[in-house]
């Protein structure tokens, strides 16, 4: 049976007797061969689908902790600042532990699911007109300001150490590390959190090497492939729309310890890698979670993909958050009287 992550990895998370076990069962989700694409791109493809965690991505993991954490030291509420995913775990466990949760959202640039999240979990929705760097420094000054406003943002972190389950979960699942491990990359916690989670289970013994890291990012919120700051970040993938990544010297050293690689691919790009995985693998994830995909490609493109490898891929959240990202896309909607022959003439068979 699920149980959570606070119960499954007691051992491995600095929980004390004081910390309230919440849970919504997040973690333990599937790794899903992927053989119609990974044949395509000549390697052995997996999609660890984070969507399918009680809030539709992988923020759950850590945000458990984070609001477990805050219950513990007596906060009064939580805040954080959001491209959408985070105020919608934060929303969620708040109303789990009966903490008020407050969020900071760039203004317009949430996708509607997202934000229809946050609101039914009775969270205080703040519409900032900034970009989410901007919304990040308010919440962080706020909790500085305000004693026993907790932030649960990855400056927290709690947020990054319930994120490392998910690199166990995979090694567990495959009985050793992939060669390759991809993931979307906007603040930069979930890369870090993946590299501390992998190097945690070689110093137990668990596994004997570390996988690749590739993170990859939008061409127009590139910080980390151009290694310096973007003041207007713009893209497509909106949960990626981030220009100042808080944890970036993080996020450096877990490519450079697994020989991994930053790289950035256009927003056609990862649309299309959107549309390839829905059409052609049955998974529907939100934009931002396609772009390993889109990058796999390009590097496919250029040569530079090693044949028979083993990759997984992160697919980071669910695409049911971003139904506007797929909307005026694929076929188009047939309309008919309700009459069978109508219906005959369309099936054309
Ligand atoms: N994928 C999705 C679906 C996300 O929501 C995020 C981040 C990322 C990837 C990038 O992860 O920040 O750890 O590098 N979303 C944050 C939010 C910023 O507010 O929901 P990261």
């Amino acid at each position: 049976m699920k149980k959570g992550i606070l119960h499954t990895y007691e051992k491995f998370l600095p929980l004390t007797e004081k910390t309230p076990l919440l849970s919504l069962c997040e973690g333990d989700t599937p790794l899903i061969p992927l053989g119609n694409i990974g044949r395509e791109l000549g390697v052995e493809l997996y999609g660890k689908f984070e969507g399918l965690n009680p809030t539709g991505s992988f923020k759950d993991r850590g945000m458990v902790l984070a609001v477990a954490k805050a219950a513990e030291e007596g906060a009064k509420a939580v805040v954080c600042a959001s491209t959408g995913n985070t105020s919608a775990s934060a929303a969620a466990y708040g109303a789990l532990a009966g903490i008020p949760c407050f969020t900071l959202l760039p203004a317009g640039k949430v996708a509607s699911g997202k934000l229809a999240q946050a609101v039914i979990h009775g969270a205080r929705v703040v519409a900032v007109r900034g970009n989410f760097d901007e919304a990040l420094e308010m919440a962080r000054t706020a909790s500085r300001e305000k004693g026993r406003l907790a932030i649960v943002n990855s400056v927290n972190p709690y947020r990054l150490f319930g994120q490392r389950s998910a690199a166990w979960e995979i090694c567990d699942e495959l009985g050793s590390p992939p060669d390759w491990l991809t993931l979307p990359v906007g603040n930069a916690g979930n890369i870090s959190a993946y590299c501390a989670g992998f190097e945690f289970y070689r110093e137990i013994g668990r596994i004997s090497r570390l996988p690749r890291l590739i993170g990859v990012q939008a061409e127009g919120a590139a910080p980390m492939v151009k290694g310096a700051p973007v003041d207007n970040p713009e893209t497509v993938a909106t949960a990626i729309r981030i220009g100042r990544p808080v944890n970036a010297s993080l996020a450096r050293r877990a490519v450079e310890l697994t020989n991994g690689q930053f790289l950035s691919v256009s927003d056609e790009e990862i649309l299309e890698a959107q549309g390839i995985l829905a059409s052609k693998n049955g998974i529907f994830a939100e934009p931002a979670s396609c772009a390993p995909l889109a990058g796999l490609y390009r590097l496919k493109k250029m040569d530079k993909l090693p044949a028979v490898i083993r990759i997984v891929m992160v697919l980071t959240g669910n695409g049911l958050k971003d139904p506007d990202a797929a909307k005026g896309r694929g076929e188009a909607l047939v309309e008919i009287d309700g009459t069978t022959e109508a219906l005959l003439e369309v099936l054309g068979l």
